[in-house]
């Protein structure tokens, strides 16, 4: 087996990406935070192409968590904003790339506007049969769990569903992301080695790969590195 395959039957299914550090781009450049922000988010789609090309499964990538509006307004005014683009430009141009796009998070905290983009963009790339793109947005893994925990209560309350019957697999699916598999590598770029409440539920046995490269300079052989490493851990899962 050549050193590529070797690699690739090691490819993880699921990866993760805290794209963290385009503040700190910014400052370095003596530019406003948004510039690094506007960086950022153009490098999130190279790698996300990327992520695609070579065959990812599930990309999960942390664009603003749930305590990212404690930020000046003016930053989270230009976050949005950014969001707003990149959606408008993914309904005209992204469609022809074979990936579908959701979102995790509570969307319905977004500018109406903004909320009609994301039905926009999630309904034209629901028929995608390539990687599954999820965007976590106004995300927060506790956020996460405590809807589940909610949503779970509502149907055993209504009768739908027996407490005996309630299983981790069971209660994965209330997640945001039930159905798919859980991450298989989680990628942190900037210097933070943090989860920063980031998929807590479905992290448990995820590989982390932290980088001290800020996200806007994070390149495709960066990403490559990540997978080198990732193809060179054992997981054990906690077995022997
Ligand atoms: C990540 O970059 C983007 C968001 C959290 C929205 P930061 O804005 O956190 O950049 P640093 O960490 O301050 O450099
Ligand atoms: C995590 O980065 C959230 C995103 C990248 C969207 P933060 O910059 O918000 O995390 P902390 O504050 O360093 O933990
Ligand atoms: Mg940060």
């Amino acid at each position: 087996m050549g050193e590529q395959e070797k690699n690739r039957s090691v490819l993880p299914v699921h990866v993760g990406i805290i794209m963290d550090g385009n503040g700190r781009w910014a400052k370095k450049r003596f530019l406003p935070r948004p510039a690094g922000h506007r960086a950022g988010a153009q490098n999130f789609r190279t790698i996300t192409r990327y992520c695609s090309k070579i065959g990812i499964k599930y990309l999960t990538v942390y664009a603003f968590s749930t305590e990212n509006w404690t930020r000046p307004k003016d930053e989270v005014g230009a976050l949005l904003r950014l969001f707003k683009e990149y959606l408008e430009e993914a309904l005209r141009d992204f469609m022809d790339e074979n990936i579908r796009v959701r979102f995790i998070g509570d969307v319905s905290a977004f500018p109406p506007e903004l909320q009609v983009l994301i039905h926009e963009v999630e309904e034209a790339s629901a028929q995608k049969t390539g990687m599954v793109l999820n965007l976590a947005m106004n995300y927060g893994g506790r956020a996460e769990i405590v809807r589940a925990a909610r949503r779970l209560s509502e149907d055993v309350a209504a009768g739908r569903r027996d407490p005996e019957d309630v299983t981790e697999e069971v209660f994965s699916q209330y997640l945001y992301t039930g159905g798919q598999p859980d991450p298989d590598l989680i990628i942190r770029p900037s210097g933070e080695e943090r989860l920063s409440n980031f998929l807590l539920w479905q992290s448990a046995y995820a590989e982390f790969v932290y980088f001290d490269i800020l996200w806007p300079d994070f390149t495709t052989k960066d990403l490559d590195h990540a997978l080198e490493i990732y193809a060179s851990r054992q997981r054990r899962f906690g077995g022997v």
